[in-house]
């Protein structure tokens, strides 16, 4: 027997000892980006091998199977095999709508010999194996060619009960100003997907190029989707912005690349949100049909604040409306998401002004000035939209004065938060996209060697994170903007996004309350780079900026 001081100095010692263990246990379970809303530790861990089996009762979990097994396949040289083993541990899938109560919610629940997850959708199923390869090795994220395989992967026990705090997490892509290929659109978006963001917003044309192919309209893309110097007219659109020192960047995407895409997306629980930017930003089509969608009697002389000339689409001729729903309607059969962005930003001063077409149209119509002629244009719009059973997206411009819109449209916020709190005011859904924390073609920090824009303040990846978007009902989410004048390629693309984007995801989805950045910066320079350095993204090395 010992004695009373005895056993309290053991139990001292006893506690001292297992300080270390559970700081390590617990350590690395504290790896998932985004920050899960509940993680629980357990005691011991999985171990995943050639013998693990899984099993499932839904199809709802079959993207996320064979998310898993691509990797496994690519990294361990296995596929696990379906079915139970009691010799062995195995992968539990099931459908549980009485426990899991949000969409996009689940539940994983990892023990040294059984891992079960519970979902109710598919994007739960998706999400939950997502972390499940987070807390792996890093190695799990690796791309082709990478080569050296693991055999054997050890997962910490542990219970996550997760949801995201906003529906729609997206991130833009502008694929007009530079050109980028079908493979790295893929990329973009398959990243997006291990962080849990889910709108992937792709800006498909603008000035500089027409990147979608339209059968009704070939000229689209055999003209508007070429750009630059050393394209003769009318084979080319706007000179690109960064002069003659820069390769023509042509190129778009045929309508089978985008169903591809489409369903890429989709396998990873992404919908895609296309913008047809319109009536300004729409120099590449004007270029290619110019009958069309100018009145040939304009006189207005005009420029954009990006420098281009008479870039917008008249809004007196019926010609631009029939043209506008033709193209409506293919865009609504190659993209099911319900939503179409109808871009609506940045119309240029002066405009229309001496258009015999929009003043025959003012005076029909009683429109008063270019206001009241822009909402003109959109409430006509907005029926086109209707009528493919499609409703819009738009920059915040689209909302002003007396915007006659229907109410389950939404608007993107993007001069600032304030933009935002205004609509909101106005009953209107947001989703906020402010420049000041969210747009990745800002610099990080003034420096010249940092690429990116100069235009706003600079965007480092702690302001992001410092990001708030606010607890309105009206607010459906966040979204990051990647405009590329200045991103001249895939390397300077991925520079700008990562690691900010690791903020947008925690911005996006983890409950404010759980958001530290100190914490964050560690598990975002830690585990975070290493999962993007496994499939090579080349992202700005440090997370910590002062
Ligand atoms: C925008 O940045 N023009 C939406």
């Amino acid at each position: 027997m010992h004695t009373n001081k005895e056993s309290s100095f053991f139990l001292i010692l006893l506690i001292f000892i297992s300080i270390p263990l559970f700081l390590s246990a617990g350590k690395n379970i504290h790896v998932i980006i985004p920050k899960p809303q509940k993680v629980l530790s357990g005691n011991g861990t999985f171990l995943m091998t050639k013998q693990t089996r899984y099993l499932s009762d839904t199809s709802l979990a079959q993207n996320a199977i064979a998310y898993l097994q691509n990797h496994l396949k690519q990294n361990a040289g296995y596929l696990l095999k379906r079915g139970s083993d009691s010799k062995v541990n195995t992968i539990h899938f099931h459908y549980d709508p009485k426990k899991i109560k949000k969409s996009e919610a689940y539940r994983l629940h990892i023990e040294k010999n059984k891992i079960s997850i519970k979902a109710r959708d598919k994007a739960g199923f998706f999400y939950a194996v997502v972390s499940l390869m987070q807390l792996m090795d890093p190695a799990i994220w690796g791309q082709k060619g990478s080569g050296r395989k693991q055999k054997n992967w050890t997962i910490p026990s542990c219970t996550i009960e997760d949801y995201p705090r906003f529906r729609w997490r997206g991130m833009m892509l502008d694929t007009s100003r530079n050109f980028f290929s079908k493979d790295y659109v893929k990329k973009f978006i398959d990243r997006m997907a291990q962080h849990k963001l889910n709108r992937f917003h792709w800006h498909l044309t603008d000035d500089e190029g027409w990147r979608l192919e339209i059968k009704r309209y070939p000229l689209l893309t055999k003209v508007g989707a070429k750009r630059g110097p050393g394209t003769k007219l009318p084979f080319s659109t706007y000179p690109a912005l960064r002069g003659q020192k820069n390769k023509v960047q042509s190129g778009y995407y045929t309508q089978n690349d985008i169903r591809e895409i489409v369903a890429y997306a989709k396998a990873r629980a992404i919908e895609i949100l296309p913008e047809i930017d319109i009536p300004g930003h729409a120099k590449a089509a004007i270029v290619a049909y110019p009958k069309l969608l100018q009145d040939p009697k304009d006189k207005s002389s005009y420029r954009s604040v990006q420098k281009v000339a008479n870039n917008t689409i008249n809004p007196g001729m019926e010609s631009s409306y029939v043209f506008l729903d033709n193209v409506i309607a293919e865009v609504s059969r190659l993209f099911p998401f319900g939503y179409i962005h109808l871009g609506g930003d940045e119309i240029p001063k002066g405009a229309w002004k001496r258009s015999p077409a929009v003043h025959r149209l003012m005076q029909k119509k009683g429109l008063k000035n270019a206001k009241e002629v822009q909402n003109y244009f959109f409430t006509r719009l907005d029926r086109i939209l209707a009528k493919h059973k499609r409703k819009m997206i738009a920059w915040q411009e689209v909302m002003q004065g007396k915007a006659k819109l229907r109410q389950n449209n939404i608007f993107m916020a993007w001069k600032s938060k304030k933009a935002g709190v205004r609509m909101i005011k106005k009953h209107r859904n947001v989703i906020m996209t402010p420049v000041q924390y969210l747009y990745f073609d800002q610099q990080y920090s003034r420096s010249k060697k940092e690429p990116g824009h100069t235009w706003s303040t600079p965007v480092s990846t702690q302001k992001t994170y410092a990001f708030n978007p606010g607890n309105s009902s009206y607010i459906r989410g966040v979204q990051a903007c990647l405009w590329t004048e200045t991103a001249l390629n895939e390397k300077i693309a991925d520079y700008l996004v990562w690691p900010r984007a690791l903020a947008l995801s925690e911005v996006a989805w983890t409950a404010q309350k759980k958001r530290h950045w100190k914490e964050f910066q560690k598990r975002a320079s830690g585990e975070g780079l290493k999962r993007l350095k496994a499939q090579g993204v080349h992202y700005r090395p440090v997370v910590p900026i002062r």
